[in-house]
C-alpha cells in the first residue's frame, strides 16, 4: 500500500502534507516513508520464513545512512559495490558480517579493509579479482569468503543499461568457464569458497528470467559437488521490478516464492539483493513549477528540480509518474513537457504530460525513492537538494541541503 495518498485533495507522505513539507524545507527536496521502507523488506523476508536466509539490501539504490539504519534496525544485511558504501553501512550500524561486496573493479584497498571488518562475502566477477583477493588476504593473514559471479545468460527484458546478465555484459564469469574458476579457487590458501551468486538486471517485471538463472546456477552447483566442492548459500542478486508506468511487477512473496520452490530440499541459505524494489515507491522529488512557457511547437513547465536532482528520464528514458501535490486547480489541461533549468535538451523529468498548471504549483516526480538521490550530481552547480524521512506525523532531515559554500568544498585557487 502506497503512503503517499491525497487527503482532502492534497497528497501526503504518511501523515503529512507535501504542502507543509515544501512551506518549512522548500523545494526541490527528496521525501521518503519510513513506513513503506520498512513494510518492503519486511515483506521479502517474511515470505523467506523457515528457509535460511538474508535479504542483502542494495545499497546503491539509496544510500542515506537514515535509510541503511532503519534496515540494519530489522535485521537487513547489506549489498554493496565500494569501501564508500561500506562505510556508510558501518555508519548506520550495520553489521559487516551481513555484507556482501559485489562489483567488477574492486580495489587492493577495499579488499584488504572489507576483510578486515569481517564481511560476510566477496561475490568475486572474474578469475584474476580472485588471484588479487587471495593475496591480499595471505598478506593480512586472513581466509577471503567468495562466491562467485555467474553470468547465466538469461535476457531479462528490461532496458539495456540495466540489464547485467547476458553474455556479451561485462559482469560476471561466463557460466561455461565458472567450474574452472571453482577449481581454481579451491586450490588458493587464502580463499575460502562459500557461495554462488548471479544478478541479471534491474527493473523486471517477470518471474521467468529468475527462475531460469536460478535453474542454470543450480546445474553448476550439482557439478561442483562432484568436484567435493560444497556450497553454503545461492545468492540471486537484486532486479525486482516496481511500478513506473502501469508495469505490474510480480508480488514480492511471489518472487520469494518462485526461488524457494525451485530450490527446496537444497539445504542452503538464500540470499537476496533488492534494492529499488524496497526504496523505489517510498520516495516522491517535491518541486515547483518556475515558469510556463508556451512556444509554438511546445507547452513546457519549467520546475525547480532537474536531470542533475533525478537522471532516469534522461539516462533511461525512464518514466516517473507526475503528481499535481494540490489535486485541484482551475488551469486548463494540458500537454506539457516538465523540464529542468539545467543548458541540456535532456533535462526533462517527464514529456507530453497532461496537467492543469499555475506558476508555483508544487508536483510530486513520483516513484523516485531509489537511483535518484544516490545519482544525483552537482552539474551545474546545482546545490544537492535536502532529503527527508517522514515517520508517521514527524519529519526527519536526514540530509541538510547543499549551501553555496558545500558547492565549492575542497577546491582552492592556484597560487
Ligand atoms: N545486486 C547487484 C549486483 C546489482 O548490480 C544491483 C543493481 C542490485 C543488486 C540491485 O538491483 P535492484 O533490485 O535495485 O534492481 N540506475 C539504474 C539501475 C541500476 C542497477 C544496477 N545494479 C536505474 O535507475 O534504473
Amino acid at each position: 500500500m502506497s503512503e503517499f495518498a491525497f487527503i482532502d485533495g492534497v497528497l501526503y507522505a504518511e501523515g503529512v502534507a507535501l504542502t507543509k513539507i515544501a512551506s518549512h524545507y522548500g523545494t526541490p527536496a527528496y521525501v521518503y516513508s519510513r513506513k513503506m521502507i520498512e513494510s518492503h523488506w519486511r515483506e521479502f523476508d517474511s515470505a523467506l520464513g523457515e528457509q535460511e536466509h538474508l535479504v542483502c539490501y542494495a545499497v546503491k539504490a539509496n544510500s542515506n545512512i537514515a535509510v541503511l539504519n532503519i534496515l540494519a534496525k530489522l535485521g537487513s544485511g547489506f549489498d554493496i559495490v565500494s569501501i564508500g558504501e561500506l562505510h556508510r553501512v558501518l555508519k548506520a550500524g550495520g553489521d559487516a558480517s551481513k555484507v556482501v561486496f559485489s562489483g567488477v573493479g574492486k580495489r587492493e584497498d577495499e579488499m584488504a579493509f572489507s576483510l578486515k571488518q569481517g564481511i560476510k562475502c566477496f561475490n568475486v566477477e572474474n578469475a584474476n579479482e580472485l588471484i588479487r583477493l587471495n593475496e591480499v588476504a595471505a598478506h593480512l593473514n586472513k581466509q577471503a569468503p567468495v562466491s562467485l559471479r555467474v553470468n547465466p545468460d538469461v535476457d531479462a527484458n528490461t532496458h539495456p543499461y540495466i540489464s547485467t546478465g547476458l553474455k556479451e555484459n561485462k559482469f560476471g564469469i561466463a557460466f561455461e568457464q565458472a567450474k574452472e574458476v571453482y577449481l581454481q579457487a579451491k586450490l588458493m590458501s587464502n580463499i575460502n569458497i562459500v557461495g554462488v551468486d548471479c544478478h541479471i538486471g534491474s527493473q523486471i517485471t517477470k518471474l521467468n528470467p529468475f527462475k531460469d538463472a536460478l535453474e542454470c546456477i543450480l546445474v553448476l552447483i550439482d557439478e561442483l559437488k562432484q568436484e567435493d566442492i560444497e556450497l553454503h548459500h545461492i545468492d540471486i542478486g537484486g532486479g525486482l521490478g516496481i511500478n513506473y508506468q502501469g508495469d505490474e511487477p510480480p508480488a514480492r512473496a511471489d518472487y520469494v516464492k518462485v526461488i524457494t520452490d525451485t530450490l527446496k530440499g537444497r539445504g542452503v541459505e538464500v540470499l537476496m539483493e533488492p534494492g529499488r524494489s524496497i526504496v523505489g515507491n517510498a520516495g516522491v522529488l517535491l518541486t515547483k513549477v518556475e515558469y510556463l512557457n508556451a512556444t509554438p511547437y511546445h507547452n513546457f513547465a519549467v520546475v525547480d528540480a532537474a536531470m542533475n536532482d533525478l537522471i532516469r528520464p534522461a539516462l533511461y528514458e525512464g518514466w516517473h509518474d507526475i503528481k499535481r501535490v494540490v489535486e485541484s486547480s482551475n488551469a486548463d489541461a494540458i500537454d506539457y513537457d516538465v523540464v529542468g533549468p539545467i543548458c541540456e535538451t535532456a533535462d526533462f523529468l517527464g514529456k507530453n504530460r497532461t496537467l492543469q498548471l499555475e506558476q508555483g504549483d508544487l508536483l510530486a516526480v513520483c516513484s523516485a525513492g531509489a537511483y535518484g538521490f544516490t545519482m544525483a550530481s552537482n552539474y551545474n552547480s546545482r546545490p544537492k537538494v535536502c532529503e527527508l524521512m517522514v515517520d508517521g506525523e514527524q519529519i526527519h532531515v536526514i540530509r541538510e541541503r547543499e549551501t553555496l559554500d558545500d558547492l565549492v568544498f575542497g577546491e582552492s585557487l592556484v597560487s
